[in-house]
């Protein structure tokens, strides 16, 4: 079969995702190493990228858009069935995506939580810690504590799937999501160019949400 380089994924979703990639494990390292400012000012950061993902989700390049690779539970059973040709197609897979919905919305869950946590009595607190009550606030810094081990385990699951891809059925996942390109048949079109308008917006937007959250989330008006 003839094949040709295709681009796949945008830059900003490689970015975010090496970003994601480094910063999760940095977050636990702090955590357990009791080093919390460094804890929280890191936990802006991942905060800020996981808005921008959530923003490019649905202004961003064509496999970037939530719309066009989240399927219906139909097509997800149809692929695992072998039903669904995704050999034409550039991005997710319809199983994929699921995974990048729950690794998104973990991600997103302890860094929610991470907001609140803490005891303004005893240690480091979230910059929403006043926004909720002592006993709100206890049960997030709980679950915080403890949810971190749901989203180890969905990237266990992550790395896992890799690996089954590469060594079963053959497919390097990994060589297009660090340089953005991969080996497709001739006539499977290119990714959409990122555009910098929209660029530009969920930066900004994402940055923004970010920096009012690290001031404690202040009355707008
Ligand atoms: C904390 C660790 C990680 C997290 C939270 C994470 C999360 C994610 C997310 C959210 C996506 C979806 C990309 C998007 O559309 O924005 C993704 C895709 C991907 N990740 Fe990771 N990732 C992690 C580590 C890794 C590592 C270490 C590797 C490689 C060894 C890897 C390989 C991939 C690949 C190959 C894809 C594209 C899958 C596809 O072709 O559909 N990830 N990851
Ligand atoms: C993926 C992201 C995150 C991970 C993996 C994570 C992990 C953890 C872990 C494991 C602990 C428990 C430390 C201990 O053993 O006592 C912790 C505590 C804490 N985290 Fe996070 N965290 C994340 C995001 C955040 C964010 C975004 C914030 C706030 C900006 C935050 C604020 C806190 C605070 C205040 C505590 C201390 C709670 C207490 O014991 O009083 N975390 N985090």
């Amino acid at each position: 079969m003839e094949t040709r380089p295709v681009k796949v994924w945008d830059w900003p979703v490689r970015v975010t995702h090496w970003s994601f990639a480094v910063l999760v494990p940095a977050m636990w390292i702090t955590a357990e190493n009791s080093q919390m400012g460094l804890h929280m000012q890191i936990g802006h950061v991942l905060l800020a990228l996981v808005i921008f993902r959530l923003i490019w989700g649905f202004i961003g390049t064509d496999t970037a858009r939530f719309a066009n690779f989240v399927k219906g539970p139909r097509v997800v059973l149809a692929y695992l069935r072998g039903g669904y040709d995704h050999q034409r197609e550039i991005g997710h897979n319809p199983l994929g995506a699921l995974a990048v919905l729950a690794l998104l919305g973990a991600m997103g869950a302890q860094v929610g939580m991470g907001l609140f946590a803490g005891d303004p009595f005893d240690g480091a607190t979230g910059p929403l810690n006043p926004l909720v009550g002592v006993m709100t606030a206890d049960w997030l810094t709980d679950t915080h504590e403890w949810f971190v081990y749901v989203v180890f385990a969905m990237i266990g699951l992550h790395l896992a799937a890799i690996g089954v891809y590469g060594v079963m059925r053959m497919q390097n996942l990994i060589g297009p999501i660090i340089v953005g390109k991969a080996e497709k048949a001739e006539g499977v079109a290119d990714n959409s160019s990122p555009s910098l308008t929209a660029l530009v917006i969920a930066v900004a937007v994402s940055v923004a949400i970010a920096a009012w959250i690290y001031s404690g989330a202040p009355p707008l008006s």
